[in-house]
C-alpha cells in the first residue's frame, strides 16, 4: 500500500517536472482566433504540438518526428533556430467543382529547428491554420548531414482530447479502400484509412486526412492508446516506406474542424493546401455524364472476355452511342474493348494490350460513329494492378485515344492490397507492392501528367485516395476510392442502407467520387435488391459529387422508368455553389447546388434506413424570383425493404420562391431530388 502511494507520488512529481520542462516554442492562431496551435519542445528536445479551440483542448500534446533507417531519427535533441508568421487571404477559381470560388484564408507559422547532436542537421515545420482546420508538414532542406532520407515511419500523433465517435474504414486490408464505413467510439478504431471522420462529445466535427500526396507513401492512421492516433506510412516492398534525396517536404497532415457535419463537408482545407493549377488553360477538361457498356457485365449479362457473350461489340457500342446522342449525354464508356480480358486478369493484367481491340470491336469505326453523332467515347484502361505493363504502353495508349477524339479515360487497378506490380529499378523484371506506396503514388500522378499532355482527363478506379491534387492537375477529374455501386451488382454483402450517407461525410470529404448512381431498376445480379428507393438513386447525383458521372443502368431500364430518367437527363455535374442544408454523419444529408451553366438549382436529400419528415427552406434561391420546382420524391408507400414499394416515386411540380419551405418526406432508405428553374 505504502509502496503504491509512494510510486503515485513520485510519478506525479516526475510528471510535474516533465510538464515544467516543456517549452512553448511558438503559437499560431486561425484568422478568427478560435483555433490555436502551439508547438512545444519537451525536456529531451522532442517536438509536440497542441491544439485548442475556443479555449478548450481539441488535440492534446501530440508528438512530431520522422523515423529514418539510414540516419539518426528526426526526433529529440531539437533546438529552435527561428520562426516566422505570415498571413494569407485570397480567392481562387476552380475550373470545375462543387463551387467555383474558393477562399484560401490562413495564418502560417514556419519554424526552423536544428539537431546540434546530429551535426546541426536542420528540419522545418510549417503550420497553416484556417478557421476550419489546420495542416502541418515537415520540410527538410538539402544538407550534407542528410543527403538521403529513408523514412521508415512517422511519429506524428493526433491525440483527440474529448471522447468521440468515429467513422472509418480499415487500412491495409485486401479490398484497399472498398469497405463499408464502420462507426465506433474513437477509442476502438484500429488501423484506419483517411479521411477519418469524428464527432466529439460536445459536437465538434473533425476529419483527419492529408493533402498534396505527391512522391510519398500514403498515410494510414492507427490507434496507439485511448484516443491517441499515430500516422503509419503505407509500406514499400523495398525497405523504408519513403526514399528522398536532397530537399523535400512531406504531404500536409490535416485536420478539418467544424461545428456541424455540413460545415465539415463544405470545408476546402485540403484543396487550399495543394499547389495551384500547373496545367494552365484546362478548358479541354469537360464535365459531363456518360452511359456505357458496363452494368450489363457487372450483372453478368455479358462479359468483358471475348466470345459469344462479349459485351463490347461494335454493334452494342453503337447502340449506346445512339442512346447517348438521343438523350444528350456527353459520353459512352466501353469496357472490355481491348485484348487481355480473357482468363484471370484480376491482379495480373499480364495480357492487357491498350492498343489492340478485340476482333468484334472495330475501334476506328466506333470512334468515327461516335464523333459523327457528337458523342465522346470514354476510354478504358484496366490494368489488373499491373502498373509495369501499363506504364510501358501508357503514352502510346493515350495518343491512340487522343487521335480518336477521346478526352476522358477511366483507368482501373483491380488487385488485392500489396499485389500491384511495378518495374524493378534496374529495368529487369517486376516486384509486388502497394498502390498506396510511394511508387504507387508516383505512378498515379505520372499517369495524370502524361494524360494531360494529350488533353485527356483521368477517372481512376482502385486509386490511391484523393488528397486534393485536382487543384494542381485539374485533369484528375474523379476516382472511385471507396465501395461503389458495383457492389450492389455482385457484392456479398451489397452496400448497406446507410452507405451513401456515410460516404458524404467520409470519402466525399476528399474529393469527387465515380460512384455510378442511377440504378433505377434497383436490382443487382441474382436476388440482390439495392437498399434504396428509386428517388434516392436520383438524389445521389446531387449528393455524391463527380464532374464525370455515369448513367449506368441498362438502356431498357431507363426506357421503362422515363420519369426517373428525366431527372437523370437534366441534372448537371458542374456547380457554381454548394450548400449543405442538413447533415448528420451516417443519418441524413440534404445538399443544394447551383448549376454553373444556368440559373437552375438542384437539391438532393438522402436518408439511411430511417424515414424522416424534414423541411427544406428555400432561402438559397434568389429572392423575388419565382421558380418551377420539379420534385422527385418517395411516394407515401415507398420503403427500401419492400420489393415493390422501392419503386414508389412521385414526380410533381410546384411554383415556389425563396421565402417558401418544401416538405422533405424521406422513406426508409429513401431520398428526394428537386430541380428549380426560374420561371420566365
Ligand atoms: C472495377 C471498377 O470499379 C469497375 O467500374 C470496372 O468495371 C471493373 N473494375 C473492370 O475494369
Amino acid at each position: 500500500m505504502l509502496n503504491r502511494r509512494l510510486f503515485a507520488f513520485l510519478s506525479a512529481a516526475l510528471m510535474c517536472v516533465a510538464a515544467h520542462a516543456d517549452e512553448t516554442l511558438a503559437t499560431v492562431t486561425s484568422p478568427n482566433q478560435q483555433l490555436v496551435v502551439t508547438l512545444q519542445l519537451t525536456g529531451e528536445g522532442r517536438l509536440a504540438y497542441r491544439v485548442d479551440r475556443k479555449g478548450q483542448p481539441l488535440v492534446n500534446a501530440s508528438r512530431l518526428g520522422l523515423l529514418l533507417t539510414n540516419a539518426h531519427q528526426l526526433d529529440g535533441g531539437f533546438k529552435l533556430v527561428g520562426q516566422q508568421t505570415t498571413d494569407h487571404d485570397d480567392t481562387w477559381e476552380q475550373p470545375w467543382g462543387e463551387s467555383r470560388r474558393v477562399r484560401n484564408h490562413y495564418r502560417e507559422l514556419m519554424v526552423e529547428l536544428s539537431q546540434p547532436g546530429q551535426g546541426g542537421r536542420a528540419m522545418g515545420l510549417r503550420f497553416r491554420v484556417f478557421d476550419d482546420g489546420f495542416g502541418l508538414r515537415y520540410e527538410l532542406p538539402a544538407q550534407p548531414q542528410l543527403p538521403i532520407a529513408r523514412i521508415s515511419d512517422e511519429l506524428t500523433e493526433f491525440d483527440i482530447a474529448e471522447p468521440a465517435t468515429a467513422w472509418w474504414i480499415p487500412a491495409g486490408e485486401a479490398l484497399v479502400l472498398e469497405y463499408p464505413v464502420n462507426r465506433t467510439p474513437l477509442a476502438e478504431v484500429g488501423l484506419t484509412n483517411t479521411p477519418l471522420t469524428m464527432r466529439t462529445k460536445s459536437g465538434v466535427h473533425l476529419a483527419l486526412h492529408e493533402a498534396a500526396l505527391v512522391d510519398y507513401a500514403a498515410m494510414w492512421v492507427r490507434k496507439v492508446s485511448g484516443q491517441k492516433l499515430r500516422a503509419q506510412l503505407a509500406p514499400s516492398s523495398s525497405g523504408a516506406a519513403v526514399f528522398k534525396q536532397g530537399a523535400f517536404f512531406t504531404p500536409w497532415r490535416t485536420l478539418r474542424v467544424a461545428d456541424s457535419a455540413g460545415a465539415l463537408y463544405e470545408s476546402n482545407l485540403e484543396l487550399n493546401l495543394n499547389e495551384p493549377n500547373r496545367l494552365g488553360d484546362v478548358s479541354w477538361v469537360q464535365p459531363g455524364k456518360f452511359v456505357g457498356v458496363w452494368w450489363e457485365m457487372h450483372l453478368d449479362k455479358s462479359s468483358w472476355a471475348s466470345g459469344a457473350r462479349h459485351g463490347a461489340t461494335t454493334a452494342n457500342t453503337k447502340r449506346h452511342i445512339d442512346f447517348a446522342a438521343a438523350n444528350g449525354f456527353r459520353g459512352v464508356l466501353v469496357e472490355g474493348w481491348n485484348l487481355g480480358w480473357d482468363g484471370n486478369w484480376v491482379g495480373s493484367g499480364s495480357a492487357f494490350d491498350y492498343l489492340k481491340s478485340m476482333p468484334d470491336f472495330d475501334l476506328d469505326a466506333v470512334a468515327a460513329y461516335a464523333k459523327a453523332k457528337g458523342v465522346r467515347l470514354v476510354g478504358h484502361h484496366e490494368t489488373g494492378g499491373n502498373v509495369a505493363r501499363y506504364e510501358a504502353q501508357m503514352n502510346a495508349a493515350y495518343a491512340l485515344y487522343a487521335g480518336l477524339w477521346v478526352d476522358v479515360i477511366k483507368s482501373g487497378y483491380v488487385t488485392d492490397i500489396g499485389t500491384a506490380q511495378f518495374s524493378n529499378a534496374n529495368g529487369n523484371g517486376t516486384h509486388f507492392g502497394f498502390t498506396e506506396s510511394q511508387e504507387g503514388v508516383r505512378h498515379f500522378v505520372r499517369a495524370v501528367q502524361e494524360a494531360a499532355k494529350h488533353h485527356i482527363a483521368i477517372d481512376t478506379h482502385e486509386p490511391v485516395k484523393d488528397t486534393g491534387l485536382r487543384r494542381t492537375w485539374p485533369n484528375w477529374v474523379s476516382r472511385e476510392g471507396a465501395r461503389g455501386q458495383e457492389f450492389n451488382a455482385w457484392g456479398d454483402p451489397i452496400n448497406p442502407v446507410d452507405h451513401e450517407v456515410n460516404l458524404v461525410f467520409t470519402r466525399m470529404l476528399s474529393g469527387p467520387m465515380d460512384y455510378t448512381p442511377g440504378i433505377v431498376s434497383l436490382n443487382g445480379a441474382g436476388d440482390r435488391k439495392l437498399n434504396s428507393t428509386q428517388a434516392k438513386q436520383l438524389a445521389l447525383y446531387v449528393v455524391l459529387y463527380s464532374p464525370v458521372a455515369m448513367v449506368p443502368d441498362l438502356i431498357e431500364h431507363y426506357e421503362r422508368w422515363p420519369q426517373a430518367f428525366q431527372f437523370i437527363k437534366d441534372v448537371p455535374t458542374d456547380w457554381e455553389t454548394t450548400k449543405v442544408i442538413r447533415g448528420e454523419v451516417g443519418e441524413v444529408a440534404t445538399i443544394a447546388r447551383k448549376d454553373r451553366r444556368s440559373e437552375d438549382w438542384y437539391v438532393g436529400a438522402i436518408t439511411n434506413g430511417e424515414a424522416r419528415r424534414l423541411t427544406l427552406p428555400l432561402a438559397f434561391l434568389t429572392p423575388g424570383r419565382r421558380y418551377r420546382a420539379e420534385i422527385y420524391r418517395d411516394g407515401d408507400h415507398a420503403d427500401y425493404r419492400d420489393a415493390m414499394a422501392r419503386f414508389d416515386l412521385v414526380a410533381e411540380h410546384k411554383i415556389v420562391q425563396s421565402t417558401d419551405t418544401l416538405p422533405l418526406n424521406l422513406a426508409p432508405g429513401g431520398g428526394q431530388a428537386i430541380r428549380f428553374t426560374p420561371t420566365p
